[in-house]
């Protein structure tokens, strides 16, 4: 069984192909993340034509020597995520669906995200929970069974990549800014700035980000000479910041509701600090930690491809549009 993944919910456009005997037999993806760099966040409109343009090349190229006759269905992103991004890719998996005649699965973005490590750890088993950090998103999921997630704990603010975004736009980074203060923190002294760590002592499992980045602006806006050194050790202060509080919220998760496996998942999943940090957790707690593969952490296809193949249509169903910007986790039919 193959299953087509097709992915446009924001700035990759991206399509691989998963079998079921073999895994991830092709994929590939065009991020548009230099076009959108100059204007400092995603322009929705820029985006969609972008899509648009780049949509069939990907498509073969993730094929290669496969033809597209040896799809058996298509999974495509049909939200969360910018409309008109989503609505692209949901016409391009239409077209193909009726072209060949075959089903189309639409796929929730961030069930894709919840579940991109188990392409790689066939041991990992659901109940597990999920720590979902993202540009996007910033969620703690109890990953029940397929299908049911309960939300068990959140950002109030600022989701923790767009933190990292927003403080990396501070110290004069570039965008999307993650990477750039995992970089810069490395030759920075976390211990040098004080950031608070808000909301880490509250008695459930939310969290808030957009203190820790105002208490960075106020600190950059107090110093008068913003060096280089200054600048590392503002990066890594604040990295540890919110590595202490996601540390503290998993932790806290896993003694209330007992689970023994946690998955990392989303763009900030890349980070090798925080990382390291969870590692600790791994003797201390009991648990087993899971990232998915570095090229996995950011939004790609082969995770929606993924999902498809756990759903296995049975037939194709009308071309409707499914598409959602907003389509909670908690949402989601078994
Ligand atoms: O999952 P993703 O590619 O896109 C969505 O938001 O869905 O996540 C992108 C976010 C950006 O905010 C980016 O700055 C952050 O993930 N990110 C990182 C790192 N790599 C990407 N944040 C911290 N450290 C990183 N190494
Ligand atoms: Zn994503």
């Amino acid at each position: 069984m193959r299953t087509l993944g097709i992915e446009t919910s924001c700035d990759e456009t991206a399509v691989a192909i998963y079998d079921s005997d073999d895994g991830i037999i092709g994929e590939s993806i065009h991020s548009q993340m230099i076009m959108h760099a100059e204007y400092g966040g995603v322009v929705p409109e820029l985006a969609s034509r972008d899509h648009c343009l780049k949509i069939v090349d990907v498509l073969k190229d993730a094929l290669g020597n496969h033809s597209i006759n040896t799809i058996d269905q298509i999974a495509y992103t049909s939200g969360p995520g910018l409309v008109g991004a989503l609505l692209i890719g949901e016409g391009f998996a239409q077209g193909l669906s009726t072209a060949l005649n075959i089903p189309l699965i639409p796929v929730n973005h961030l069930e894709g995200h919840l579940m991109s490590p188990m392409m790689e750890f066939q041991e990992i088993k659901m109940p597990f929970i999920c720590l979902l950090v993202s540009g996007g998103h910033s969620m703690i999921v109890d990953v029940v069974e397929k299908g049911d997630y309960k939300i068990i704990g959140q950002s109030q603010d600022d989701a923790v990549g767009e933190a990292f975004d927003k403080v990396a736009k501070l110290l004069g980074l570039p965008y999307p800014g993650g990477p750039y203060i995992e970089k810069l923190a490395t030759e920075g002294d976390p211990n040098s700035y004080d950031f608070p760590r808000p909301m880490i002592h509250s008695d459930n499992l939310d969290m808030s980000l957009s203190g820790l980045k105002t208490s960075v602006l106020y600190k950059v806006q107090k110093i008068i000479n913003l060096d280089h050194n200054k600048k590392a050790n503002i990066a890594a202060s604040f990295q540890k910041a919110v590595s202490d509080l996601l540390v503290a919220k998993i932790t806290k998760a896993v003694k209330e509701i007992n689970r023994k496996d946690v998955i990392i998942a989303g763009g900030v999943a890349a980070n090798k600090f925080i990382r390291s940090e969870f590692k600790k957790l791994e003797d201390l707690l009991g648990i087993k930690v899971y990232y998915p593969d570095l090229k996995y952490c950011g939004d790609n296809a082969s995770m929606i491809a993924f999902v498809g193949s756990m759903m296995n249509a049975k037939k194709r169903g009308k071309n409707t549009s499914q598409v959602r910007a907003r389509w909670p986790l908690d949402e989601l039919k078994k």
